[in-house]
């Protein structure tokens, strides 16, 4: 039955590419801004239930669906969710597995550009003798936000960009051990070097020294400061819990697909756990060292919680740095742009490998044409968010790639996994081989708690109310007026909430709004052309099989 010989090269290759696949610019960029936004020590608690109850469940989950369909032939996750059951609508589950992957990798590979960008900006040291003010232009500058015209983006921008997704084709191309795997060894060790040298620079700053207005340990308190009201909050739930998602990488096909390399009684539990635990690591003690406790030291805690988000680290971080210097602002920019790279390209990778792996299978196109297949629909994907970037194209494939459709396949999977594979099939799936014995707790958490977690954080977004205020909609709906939906939830979204102007053109120039629903009918079109391709793969193996029968 099995289709390719591809295997990972060593274990610790293996730990290292599925920890870098974890690892990436949400553990940087994403969690300090989730966590200061969300009010430090708050979101702390219900971010490390949701890891216990949520995420770690999913790890394994993901590891076995992957090793399981592997042993098939399949390395996506079309059709690894059709061997978990007999019903036809497993495999376009899968479609998820393809899409979120693919247009997760589009604006991804995007943002990762921007950090070559700016590792090469520190190094020349364009930023020194820049005033605060210059830098923020810089950046908006370097990503068009500049001026309103329709199509805007620095040919800076573009040139990085080529550069990134031209390095990210060229290793796929090279297969998994000597491609990804090897960009793993090189690319985690280094990211870790980088991040502790930071992390100690940033912990040990004291108000004084360098021109810093506070001791860097204000903001660390800030955070790990833990605030047991935020319990009762299911706005921070849904912060804490989304973020759990995109750390991990958890809902989006990329873990099902590395796994699917792997012997069929080669351990997933104890290297799913290592892999998990190593992104928490690197997210919670590097990721909560660096960009909080330096902002926090130079700005003061009420004006990194007004500016925090995710283009922090690109408009005010090389600010910052040039405190120190001019030498180690250069290496401090290095550092921390270059760790941004390497977090960022050995998850965009493990995006793109589910993709390959599927015109590889399902298509059975060689590897350099599945990657050139991947190439192309990569390019003209991001090509959006980068020529609308300020007109909302890149926020759009954040939110129904990057948030909606991730919960949405993780709530399918795991019911999938867990009643129609069958808990018990399930359990034993992981067991088998495992070096570290699970807790048998966790079985009924995998049945009964993860997938109503998972309901629970859909359900959520899906009807978010204003401000992510609860306990006012609450009352609002009882008092029969209604409920009123926030503009970013999913509901509110599609209804258009709050828009009030919804013309196309204006002057003959088209408008934002048009941009955004045109990037949603691209998203659209996408998932239905992945379906497409499913549904003739399938088909196209059905015949094959009927005449193979045919004497
Ligand atoms: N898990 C990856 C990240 O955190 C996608 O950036």
């Amino acid at each position: 039955m099995e289709r390719t010989k591809e295997r990972w090269g060593t274990r610790i290759g293996l730990v290292l590419a599925m920890a870098g696949n974890a690892v990436g610019l949400g553990n940087f960029l994403r969690f300090p801004a989730q966590a200061v936004q969300n009010g430090g020590g708050a979101f702390i608690i219900p971010y490390l239930v949701s890891f216990v109850l949520m995420g770690l469940p999913l790890l394994w989950i993901e590891w076995a669906i992957g090793r399981h369909g592997g042993k098939y032939g399949h390395h996506s996750a079309p059709g690894m969710m059709d061997k978990l059951g007999h019903s036809r609508w497993l495999k376009y589950a899968g479609v998820f597995g393809i899409f979120t992957n693919l247009t997760i990798a589009a604006y991804y590979t995007y943002l990762e550009s921007w950090t070559l960008g700016y590792v090469w900006y520190s190094l020349t040291g364009v930023f020194h003798n820049m005033s605060a003010h210059e830098v923020r232009d810089f950046f908006f500058w370097y990503v068009g936000a500049e001026g309103n015209p329709i199509i805007n983006v620095s040919p800076h921008a573009l040139f990085f960009f080529i550069l990134t997704f031209t390095l990210n084709v060229w290793i796929l191309s090279r297969g998994l051990s000597k491609g990804i795997e090897t960009a793993s060894k090189i690319g985690m060790p280094l990211l870790f070097i980088f991040g502790v040298f930071l992390a100690v620079r940033a912990l040990t700053l004291n108000a004084g020294e360098l021109n810093a207005i506070n001791d860097a340990l204000v903001g660390l308190n800030f955070l790990w400061n833990p605030k047991f009201e935020s319990l009762a909050d299911p706005k921070v739930w849904l912060a804490a819990a989304g973020q759990i998602f995109f750390t991990l990488s958890v809902g989006m096909g990329s873990i099902h697909c590395y796994a699917a390399y792997l012997r069929e009684n080669e351990d997933i539990a104890l290297n799913a756990t290592t892999a998990g635990f190593t992104n928490e690591f690197v997210e919670v003690v590097l990721g909560g060292s660096i960009i909080i406790p330096i902002g926090v030291a130079y700005l003061g805690l009420d004006e990194v919680q007004r500016i925090v988000g995710l283009s922090m680290g690109f408009q005010t971080m090389p600010t910052l740095f040039q405190n120190w210097g001019p030498i180690l602002a250069a290496v401090a920019g290095m550092a921390w742009f270059g760790l941004l790279f390497f977090a960022g390209i050995t998850s965009s990778l493990a995006m793109g490998q589910p993709v390959v792996a599927f015109f590889h299978d399902e298509f059975h196109l060689d590897r350099k044409h599945a990657v050139r297949v991947y190439g192309v629909l990569l390019f003209i994907l991001a090509l959006p968010t980068i020529l609308f970037f300020s007109h909302g194209a890149f926020g759009e494939y954040d939110d129904w790639s990057g948030t909606f459709s991730l919960v949405l396949f993780a709530l399918i999977e795991s019911i999938a996994f867990s009643w129609i594979f069958g808990i018990d099939r399930g359990w034993e799936e992981i067991q088998r081989g495992a070096e570290l014995k699970i807790p048998i707790f966790f079985k009924f958490v995998m049945k009964y708690v993860t997938p109503l977690f998972l309901l629970g954080v859909f359900s959520g977004s899906l009807i978010a109310p204003k401000e992510g205020d609860w306990i006012a909609a609450f009352s609002q709906l009882f008092s029969g007026k209604g409920w009123p939906l926030d503009p970013n939830s999913i509901l509110g979204k599609i209804f258009r909430v709050g828009v009030t102007d919804t013309r196309y053109f204006i002057d003959g120039e088209p408008t934002s709004i048009f941009i955004v629903d045109m990037t949603r009918l691209l998203l659209l079109v996408t998932f239905i052309g992945i379906a497409c391709a499913v549904a003739y793969a399938w088909r196209h193996r059905k015949v094959q099989a009927e005449k193979g029968r045919t004497p």
